[in-house]
């Protein structure tokens, strides 16, 4: 089982206002659910109840939540309530072929990168700046290599361009 993250970020980093997404870019949206389907999502408590009802837990996909809460329960998703936990049970699956992906938000973005077990990063750059609250950290570009993945220009249904990069060590 591999580590990886997916984000989408702005030219600041920022990534959420108000426990909500800055944009609506459905061929982002489209990437996410491709890259993630079939795999393991780990979110924060705040992220997870950011997602509309209806759309929760995440179709085709393992849901994981990290909270401190020892009574939070939601249907169908696991819970967590350490880092520790996570990787204690990812070593425990470790045969499982899936890919864990950390989906955020902020604060979950930071302490998983902080473990250094993320081994892959999907970061979607969006060619805009907003007003946000929540930001993603700096990448270390000495330490994290980049490809570009996709590649998207604004259109009727997408306000903002954007490129997807992949990251490796
Ligand atoms: N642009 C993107 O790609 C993207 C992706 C995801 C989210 N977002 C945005 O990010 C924002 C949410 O991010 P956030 O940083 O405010 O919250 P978050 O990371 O989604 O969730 C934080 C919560 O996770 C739990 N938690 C964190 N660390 C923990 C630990 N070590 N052990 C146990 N539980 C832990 C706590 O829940 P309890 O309080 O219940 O203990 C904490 O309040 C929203 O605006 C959202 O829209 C953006």
């Amino acid at each position: 089982m591999k580590i990886s993250l997916i984000v989408a970020k702005d030219s600041r980093n920022g990534i959420g206002k108000d426990n909500d997404l800055l944009w609506h870019l459905p061929a982002d949206m489209k990437f996410f659910k491709e890259t993630t389907t079939g795999h393991i999502v780990l979110m924060g408590r705040k992220n997870y109840e950011s997602i509309p009802e209806k759309f929760r837990p995440l179709p085709g996909r393992l849901n994981m939540i990290l909270t401190h809460n020892k009574s939070f329960q939601a249907p169908d998703c696991l819970i967590f309530h350490t880092v520790e936990e996570v990787l204690g049970w990812k070593e425990a699956n470790k045969g499982d072929e899936r890919t864990l992906f950390i989906i955020g938000g902020g604060e979950i973005y930071r302490q998983f990168l902080n473990t250094n077990q993320v081994e892959e990063m999907f970061v979607t750059q969006v060619d805009a700046v907003f007003d946000a609250d929540t930001f993603f950290p700096e990448i270390d570009e000495a330490v994290w290599q980049r490809e570009l993945v996709l590649e998207h220009s604004a259109d009727e249904k997408n306000k903002f361009g954007f490129r997807v990069y992949r990251y490796t060590k």
